[in-house]
């Protein structure tokens, strides 16, 4: 019987992770979502709703004969701009609560499933958050009752980030999704235990968005966990360095990023762009600098007081900044200190920038 019912959990998971048919829209708990249908104009409408795993379908609203009524457990939550926009029949769902997760079909009016316009499936996130700073590994906590007879074959767990595959484990076979390969993991022996987490290593911007954990096993009802993730820069950094040494800046990954210098009284000036092909220096370089793609590392060589200022490593596709390094030149004769007093300036304002764009 827990079986049977094991398999049944099974083909849901597997037709989740199949293209869905309809569209799917999601959002997170208290926030406003569109449900969207379209149709020929004056024509009355209906809107139905059904939660997962239930047989009942919901009346959401209905527009008779130029009148627009929500349906019980939607007033005040619902509206239309049919009368704006003539034949849409968009229904705007806010705030969303837990229990609007399901599918809606919108119709013609008339017998269910009939004259259906649009099917929207929509999925309701927690409003629970991680950030991370691009580059490090990240867990994205998802807990659950597993059976304590569970064996690692009767896992089943899928993630997925704004309604696309990440990882999938069943039938002890894990699987990614595309950019995710070797980057994605599940500890098994911490999913015996009721611990999904999912672990992602070296995250990048695109990284960031809705992910759904979704698990059984035998026994264990299909459910549904989820949090946001936002994947941001790092903070600022201080370093000092002696004049003829070298300044070493660690990369997250050496694929489309620019480092950019600005120094007191200074425009921001590039240093290096790894944007396409060949590995671009800038003129202040003066064949001094390096990007080392095996050791992502960015290296300036024999620094002098010019090069007193901050560095910024930029993501050229997204334009966000990576990280933020404020060097300082020691080992100087005394009377050129003074020239350095500019640079905690420019530190304070990259700081309060830095702020800003996490605040963002
Ligand atoms: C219908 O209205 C909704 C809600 O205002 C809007 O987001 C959507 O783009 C409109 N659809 C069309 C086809 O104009
Ligand atoms: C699970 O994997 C085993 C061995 O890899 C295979 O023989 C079996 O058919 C698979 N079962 C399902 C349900 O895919
Ligand atoms: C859950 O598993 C992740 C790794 O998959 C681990 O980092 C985390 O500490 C675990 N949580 C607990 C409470 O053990």
């Amino acid at each position: 019987m827990g079986f049977a019912h094991f398999y049944v959990l099974v083909g849901l998971l597997l037709a989740l992770l199949s293209a869905s048919p309809s569209a799917s829209e999601s959002v997170s708990v208290g926030h406003p979502v569109n449900l969207p249908c379209s149709g020929e104009s004056d024509r009355d409408v209906e809107w139905y709703f059904k939660q997962h795993m239930h047989s009942d379908w919901l009346l959401v609203a209905e527009l008779h004969t130029g009148r627009f009524s929500p349906g019980p457990g939607f007033q005040g939550r619902v509206e239309s701009i049919y009368e704006e926009q003539p034949g849409n029949y968009s229904l705007v769902l806010s705030p969303a609560v837990y229990n609007d997760q399901g599918s809606y079909e919108c119709q013609y009016k008339g017998p269910l499933h009939r004259n259906a316009l649009n099917d929207v499936k929509l999925v309701i996130f927690n409003p629970g958050s991680v950030s991370i700073a691009v580059g490090m590994s990240v867990s994205l906590p998802c807990y659950g009752g597993i059976s304590k007879q569970a064996r690692a074959v009767d896992l089943v767990i899928l993630w997925k980030r704004d309604g696309k595959k990440v990882f999938q484990l069943y039938n002890n076979t894990i699987t990614y999704g595309p950019g995710f390969e070797g980057r994605a993991s599940v500890s098994p022996e911490q999913a015996l235990r009721g611990n999904m987490s999912l672990t992602i290593k070296q995250t990048w911007f695109s990284d960031q968005g809705h992910y759904q954990c979704l698990y059984s096993s035998p026994e264990e009802r299909w459910a549904p966990d989820s949090v946001r993730l936002h994947v941001t820069g790092h903070p600022l950094q201080i370093r000092t360095v002696k004049a003829g040494e070298e300044l070493s800046i660690q990369l997250p990954t050496t694929d489309p990023l620019r480092v950019t210098f600005t120094g007191p009284g200074l425009d921001e000036v590039l240093m290096a762009d790894a944007h396409k092909g060949p590995v671009a220096y800038g003129e202040h370089c003066g064949q001094r600098c390096e990007l080392l793609g095996q050791e992502k590392t960015f290296l300036l060589r024999r620094v002098t007081l010019e090069d007193a200022g901050v560095y910024t490593v930029t993501d050229s596709e997204t334009s966000r900044i990576i990280s933020n390094i404020s060097l300082q030149i020691s080992g100087l004769p005394p009377s050129a200190g003074e020239t350095t007093g500019v640079v905690p300036w420019i530190l304070l304002f990259f700081s309060i920038l830095g702020n800003i764009g996490l605040a963002v």
